[in-house]
């Protein structure tokens, strides 16, 4: 069955970057030119996504209006004769349909899922965190799906991270297939560097089957009171087997203070209009 709804949970509390998200929801927070969160947008209009569903939280409101139409800015730009910047923001208003369902609670991101449970329905379905972003040649999420149509079953994007690194994610065992593909055989949220089953991280991106569903009902809040969605993958892997994908492209957890610092430097350097004099700019700093 073909996939073509994705969730993108964007409720969370961002604690890692506090203050700046106090009063503004850390997916709005500009990359460059553009809030981190259209930036997963655009990954999943590429990848063949015709709906999105963004799970919102208290405070999140300006996500709504982010990819609502603004007919005032319309109107504004319309009658300055700016065609350029009004194309821009009519633009992201049409990007794909959207939906919003409301997490009222911040209970985990296993949680956050099983919140799009009904605008879902029982479809195959692709995940996108929303303050991960993913510089690809061909968008991750395409990636990811043409695994799930190869192998037909639950997959999820990992990474190579340094061993010291492993105590911040989800880890997998895995079983090489071949091709950046694995057969997931068990997996471990924050492991210790000795602990740990390899130096494959689960990375923001997933494809899952709509059985996740009772699955994650049945998955008991972790040691934080949250529902994690590796504690159900977890539980599902008794079911059915699980594949990971080892993606080809840049990530940036863009929800931490140092990934958002090197997303903006990196993408700032390969933008086309602010590339060269940033270059410049960088070259010329005492450092
Ligand atoms: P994170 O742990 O990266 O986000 O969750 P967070 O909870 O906002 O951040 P910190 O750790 O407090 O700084 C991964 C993704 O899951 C979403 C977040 O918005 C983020 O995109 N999430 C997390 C939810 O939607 N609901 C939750 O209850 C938790």
């Amino acid at each position: 069955m073909r996939v073509r709804k994705a969730v993108l949970p964007a409720a969370g509390l961002g604690t890692r970057f506090l203050p700046a998200t106090k009063a503004s929801p850390k997916e709005m927070l500009p990359v460059v030119d553009k809030p981190m969160i259209q930036y997963v947008v655009e990954e999943a209009k590429q990848a063949g996504m015709e709906q999105i569903i963004i799970v919102t939280g208290r405070g999140k409101r300006a996500i709504e209006d982010h990819f609502d139409t603004s007919y005032e800015l319309e109107d504004i730009l319309e009658k300055k004769g700016d065609e350029e910047l009004l194309q821009e923001i009519k633009r992201i208003s049409n990007l794909v349909t959207f939906c919003y369902v409301r997490q009222k609670e911040a209970l985990g991101l296993g949680h956050a899922i099983l919140c799009a449970r009904d605008m879902i329905g029982d479809e195959p379905f692709a995940v996108l965190l929303g303050d991960m972003i993913i510089d690809s040649h061909k968008p991750a999420l395409s990636q990811v799906l043409e695994t799930y149509y190869r192998y037909k079953g639950p997959v999820i994007a990992v990474e190579e991270v340094e061993a010291s690194e492993v105590t911040h994610y989800g880890v997998i065992r895995p079983e090489g297939l071949g091709n950046g593909v694995y057969k997931v055989l068990d997996l471990v949220e924050k492991p210790s560097p000795e602990d740990a089953p390899s130096n494959l991280a689960i990375m923001g991106r997933y494809v899952l089957t709509p059985d996740i569903f009772d699955t994650l009902e049945d998955t008991e809040p972790g040691r934080s009171g949250e529902i994690q969605l590796t504690d159900a993958l977890k539980n599902l892997l008794a079911h059915r087997p699980l594949y990971a994908y080892l993606i080809e492209g840049k990530l940036y957890d863009a929800g931490s203070k140092l990934g958002f610092l090197k997303a903006t430097v990196e993408l700032a350097l390969k933008n086309r209009e602010l590339g060269g004099d940033f270059r410049d700019y960088l070259k010329g700093l005492q450092l």
